[in-house]
């Protein structure tokens, strides 16, 4: 595709977005990974712009802060007050100076633009050699949109605001997106002659066009084919709907590469995901951040991951992890919760009720069933038992301890940092582990068991034990005497 390259996209993103009732500003609730404005710069990005400009003013520290940490090839233009889109155009040319060549005018709201959309706004403004070409929609309910209206010959005439329109035209059903491609040099003088003499008392963008056509410009229209992808999010209803759209194409995109996503209905796959062919996503999961997913891996069902990276072949259920990388072959859950700093080796295990959290676990190392390792470094082909704990918080300062190559950690043993478990050690059931276990040897450290005969019988009389064991006695004496 080969499109005409805009001279500058400016994204208008100052206002306040009331209908979110929200304390975050409109234009960074989150869907799919990103920041409602920053879908609309990825978008823009792609058509490489020459300057890309976002227009801020409510919200003004958070909406820049967000802007100058995530997207440092944009230029903040503030809008101390906003009187309209076309003095938030006018703001910008006065702030960059007059802009030669093709300006693309859009919002921090139409999360579901497409770049496609915009490249065939800026084809058809480049072909027919406009001096204004407004992206429109055919929808179902116009309310509340600027109405195109053209003549009997289809030339678009103007765009009228609903407040300032007639019966006759707000029966029009063909709406303004909003978005523009503009001759930089012509808006520049254009924008400066737009009145506030309105409904509103605002200064439109949208009167730039009659006044182009009044000089005797050639005014266009690019009909988008679908109504969706230019509709903004105004509430939170609309955002739900924006995300559902998104998540959706995103599932599409992976299934095509080869992905298989068993429940497209209750999966939700963040853009900056990656996931390799042939790898297979249950029912239930989520994948945020940075999460990849190599080949033939297996996640899900009911599985979060966040920044997490799924080895070859690997399977994770029921689990929730962050910032983790679990290794090839390796197998996680169900149940299992892996914190930032978890690296499992390849075909080791992290089983049913763990939790992990800065922990290194070797290759085929297993940690099956209910243990907590915090700050743990467990060598090579290592078997934790079940219910260990690495003792790793002392109330004041976090430990390290280290289990090496081959060693075997008995059921319940609690494992008190910083301490060392040498190779090939073993450390006995319900020890303490409170000192370093030397290669090769068993750690013992608990208390020796001792029995009290008939104890049962003489404080418990009368209960279903002490009839169990007096039976139990009875029969023993009766054998003994027997033989
Ligand atoms: C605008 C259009 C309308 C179109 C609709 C599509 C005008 C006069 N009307 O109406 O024809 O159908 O968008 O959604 O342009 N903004 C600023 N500074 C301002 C005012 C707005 O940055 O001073 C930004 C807002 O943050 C928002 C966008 O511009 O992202 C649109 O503003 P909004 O007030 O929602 O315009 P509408 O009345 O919806
Ligand atoms: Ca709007």
């Amino acid at each position: 595709m080969s499109v005409p390259r805009p001279a500058a996209v400016i994204v208008l993103a100052a206002g306040e977005g009331t209908r979110m009732k929200s304390q975050t500003p409109k234009v960074l609730h989150e869907l799919c990974g990103r920041a409602l404005v920053d879908h609309m710069l990825a978008a823009a990005r792609d058509l490489d712009p020459e300057q890309l400009i976002v227009v801020i003013g409510h919200a003004l520290e958070r909406v820049g802060g967000h802007l100058a940490a995530t997207s440092p090839d944009a230029r903040a233009v503030v809008q101390r007050e906003q009187r309209g889109t076309g003095h938030a155009v006018r703001t910008v040319l006065e702030e960059v100076g007059e802009i030669s060549g093709t300006v693309l005018v859009t919002y921090g709201d139409v999360p579901l633009l497409r770049t496609q959309t915009l490249a065939e706004l800026l084809e058809r403004h480049e072909t027919d050699g406009n001096a204004v070409t407004v992206l429109t929609a055919h929808v179902p309910d116009p309310t509340g949109y600027g109405r195109i209206i053209r003549d009997e010959s289809g030339a678009v005439l103007e765009i009228v605001e609903e407040k300032d329109a007639s019966p006759e035209q707000r029966a029009i059903k063909e709406m303004n997106s909003g978005i523009y491609a503009f001759d930089g040099s012509l808006l520049a003088d254009a924008v400066k002659r737009v009145s506030s003499d309105n409904a509103q008392g605002e200064e439109y963008l949208t009167d730039v066009l009659a006044i182009l056509r009044g000089d005797g410009h050639r005014v266009g229209a690019c009909v988008a084919g679908d109504f969706v992808e230019v509709e903004g999010v105004n509430d939170r209803v609309q955002l739900a709907f924006a995300r559902k759209v998104l998540n959706q194409r995103l599932l599409e995109k992976h299934m095509r590469a080869g992905v298989t996503i068993v429940d497209p209905g209750s999966t939700w796959i963040d853009v900056g995901v990656r996931i390799a062919p042939d790898a297979v996503i249950h029912p239930g999961t989520q994948l945020h951040g940075d999460t990849v997913i190599e080949t033939g891996a297996e996640v899900g069902p009911a599985t979060t991951l966040t920044d997490t990276r799924v080895g070859e072949g690997a399977t994770v259920r029921n689990a929730v992890c962050d910032s983790a990388e679990i290794g090839p072959e390796a197998n996680v859950g169900p149940y299992a919760y892996l914190r930032p700093g978890t690296v499992l080796g390849r075909k080791s295990k992290a089983g049913t009720f763990v939790e992990m959290k800065n922990t290194k676990v070797g290759e085929r190392s297993k940690v099956p069933h209910l243990s907590y390792a915090g700050d743990a470094t467990i060598g090579d082909d290592v078997n934790i038992g079940a219910a260990v704990v690495f003792v790793n918080y002392d109330g004041v300062d976090k430990h390290r301890s280290t289990v090496r190559d081959g060693a075997f950690v008995g059921c319940d043993s609690m494992i008190l940092a910083p301490v060392t478990v040498g190779d090939g050690a073993y450390t006995a059931a319900g020890s303490v582990i409170d000192s370093d276990v030397p290669p090769g040897a068993i750690g013992v450290a608990r208390a020796r068991q001792r029995n009290i005969e008939k104890w049962v019988l003489r404080r418990r009389a009368g209960t279903k034990s002490a009839a169990a064991a007096e039976r139990a006695l009875a029969e023993q004496e009766q054998q003994e005497s027997g033989t």
